[in-house]
C-alpha cells in the first residue's frame, strides 16, 4: 500500500509508512472531533504518545493492548503504560532515536508541559517518505537541525493557540525547515483552540510559498 497520512482529529493521526500503521496521540472516545471510534481501528503496529495529557495519550493503551501494538513514548510514560499492562513498549528520551518494526523513530524536543516524563514530538523516517509530529509545543528553532539530519516530508503542526503556537509561530516554525507538506492540527476541538487554518495558510504561503499546506477534515486521509 502506498503511504497515507490520516487525520483522525485533534492531534490524533493515522500514517502507513512501508505498510506499517502507527498511529499518533490517538486520543478518540471522547474526542469531539474523532473520525472513528476505538473499536473501528482494527489493526496497528506502533503507538506513539507525545505526553500524556489526556487529549493525546487517550485511548492508547486500550489500543496497545487489545491490537499488540508496540507503544513508544518517553521513558517514563513507556513505563507507565507497561505498568497498565502494555505488553510491548519502548521508552526513549529527546534527542534519541529508535528502530521499531523496521521505521526508525526520533523523539525530537517539544516545549510545553506533561503529567509524566518531559512531552515530545516525534519524526518517523520511512523508505521513502518522513513524517514529524510536533506534539503540544510552542515556538523552538531546534527543529531546523533535526530537519538537517532527517529532512521532513511532511510536518504535522499544531496551531490552536493557547496550549500550542498560534497560527502565525506555526508557519515562522515551518519556515525554519521547509517541510514538502504542512498539516495544521490541534485547533478548534474546543473554542478556546481558536487558531484558524486559514491564517496559517496565508502566512506559509507569505513566509515560505514553496511549502503546500494541506488543511484535512477529520477522517481525510492523503497519499504521498
Ligand atoms: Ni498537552
Ligand atoms: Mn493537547
Amino acid at each position: 500500500m502506498a503511504d497515507y497520512v490520516k487525520w483522525l482529529g485533534h492531534a490524533a493521526f493515522e500514517i502507513n509508512l512501508d505498510n506499517k500503521v502507527i498511529l499518533i496521540d490517538p486520543w478518540l472516545s471522547t474526542n469531539p472531533k474523532a473520525a472513528v471510534s476505538p473499536s473501528e481501528i482494527k489493526a496497528v503496529d506502533i503507538i506513539l504518545v507525545t505526553h500524556d495529557h489526556g487529549d493525546h495519550l487517550g485511548d492508547a493503551v486500550e489500543l496497545a493492548k487489545r491490537l499488540n501494538a508496540t507503544l513508544v513514548s518517553v521513558y517514563e510514560i513507556a513505563s507507565k503504560t507497561a505498568n497498565m499492562g502494555v505488553k510491548n513498549t519502548v521508552g526513549m528520551n529527546v534527542g534519541g532515536d529508535v528502530v521499531v518494526k523496521g521505521l526508525k523513530i526520533v523523539m525530537t524536543p517539544a516545549l510545553h508541559s506533561s503529567d509524566t516524563g518531559t512531552p515530545c514530538g516525534f519524526i518517523v523516517v520511512g523508505s521513502k517518505n518522513t513524517v514529524y509530529h510536533a506534539g503540544d509545543t510552542g515556538f523552538f528553532s531546534d527543529i531546523k537541525y533535526y530537519s538537517k539530519a532527517y529532512p521532513i516530508d511532511v510536518a504535522l503542526i499544531p496551531i490552536g493557540s493557547v496550549f500550542t503556537m498560534n497560527p502565525f509561530m506555526a508557519a515562522l516554525f515551518v519556515s525554519l525547515f521547509k517541510p514538502k507538506i504542512a498539516i495544521p492540527m490541534h485547533y478548534g476541538t474546543f473554542d478556546v483552540l481558536t487558531g484558524k487554518p486559514e491564517e496559517f495558510s496565508k502566512h506559509v504561503s507569505e513566509l515560505s510559498p514553496e511549502v503546500k499546506v494541506v488543511t484535512l477534515s477529520p477522517g481525510d486521509k492523503i497519499f504521498l
